[in-house]
């Protein structure tokens, strides 16, 4: 990725963008010829001799998601002007090694909280008037099962990602019909990516995680209205690439 604007707008803009599953979006949205703008804090290195063509539809910008004003400044900046598709796949994810809640620091609470769920829920409530200017326009939030379901040993991160998944739900109840379609992908199994492979022990099996590659090809392929129209909702995403919708409102009808 280069840190100067490419010739085109970016029209997709990604989030934890230097590894992981954030990367291989970048990469897949590049590869299908969308101009990428990927933010995160450190450059990503992406040279690659045999994908130079690609890398060139790819631009990075710093930005800190724990930092509000930084996140203010990056939203009314010219380089998201003509973004019409948002993901959001950065993360912090705590502390290595799970441990309770009456051992979590007060540190950690509000630097998984603030980078996971606030950043991005400042990120994505100051690009609204954008992606409506430019729609239809697509949100993408790669949220996860400990966001709906009990996560003890990872409090923090969990609290973090439930309370990003709640926003963005909301979003999605505001904006009905207002051609902006809202998606939240739940991950049904691990994939391997540099902040996992941090997190487990010398040693550990990844034989059984995915490649972050499938993720990327879901969110491209609901970005890109391929196929049957999909529904605004929340989706598990399964091993081989297929997508059930996440039933949330079951036990609540209105
Ligand atoms: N991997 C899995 O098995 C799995 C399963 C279910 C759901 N998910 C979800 O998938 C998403 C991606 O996970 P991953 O495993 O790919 O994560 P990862 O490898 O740890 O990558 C995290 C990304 O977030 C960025 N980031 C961290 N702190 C930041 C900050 N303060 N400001 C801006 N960017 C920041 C990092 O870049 P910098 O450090 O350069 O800023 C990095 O690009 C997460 O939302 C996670 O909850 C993952």
């Amino acid at each position: 990725m280069t840190n100067s604007l490419s010739a085109n707008p970016a029209n997709v803009l990604v989030t934890g963008a230097s590894q992981g599953i954030g990367r291989a979006i970048c990469k897949e949205f590049a590869r299908r010829g969308h101009a990428v703008l990927g933010v995160s804090r450190t450059k990503p290195e992406l040279h690659d001799p045999n994908q130079s063509n690609l890398f060139a539809s790819l631009t990075w910008a710093s930005l800190d998601l724990a930092n509000t004003d930084e996140i203010g400044g990056f939203a009314s900046s010219q380089a998201v002007s003509s973004i019409r598709t948002v993901v959001l796949s950065a993360v912090d994810y705590g502390l290595n090694g799970r441990h309770s809640v009456s051992t979590t620091l007060p540190e950690e609470w509000r630097r998984v909280i603030s980078t996971n769920c606030i950043g991005h829920c400042i990120l994505v409530s100051q690009l609204l008037p954008t992606l409506l200017h430019n729609a239809p326009g697509v949100v993408i939030n790669i949220s996860s099962d400990v966001a709906v379901l009990p996560a003890p040993g990872r409090a923090a991160y969990a609290a973090s990602k439930a309370g990003l998944h709640a926003m963005v739900r909301a979003v999605a109840e505001e904006h009905l019909g207002d051609q902006l379609q809202i998606y939240q992908l739940i991950p049904t199994f691990q994939l391997l990516t540099a902040g996992i492979r941090r997190r487990r022990p010398a040693g550990h099996d990844f034989s059984s995680y995915g490649d972050p590659a499938i993720i990327a090809r879901v969110v491209t392929r609901l970005a890109d209205r391929e196929g049957p129209s999909i529904p605004a909702g929340a989706y598990m995403v399964q091993p081989d690439g297929t997508i059930e919708e996440y039933g949330e409102r079951a036990a609540f009808p209105r």
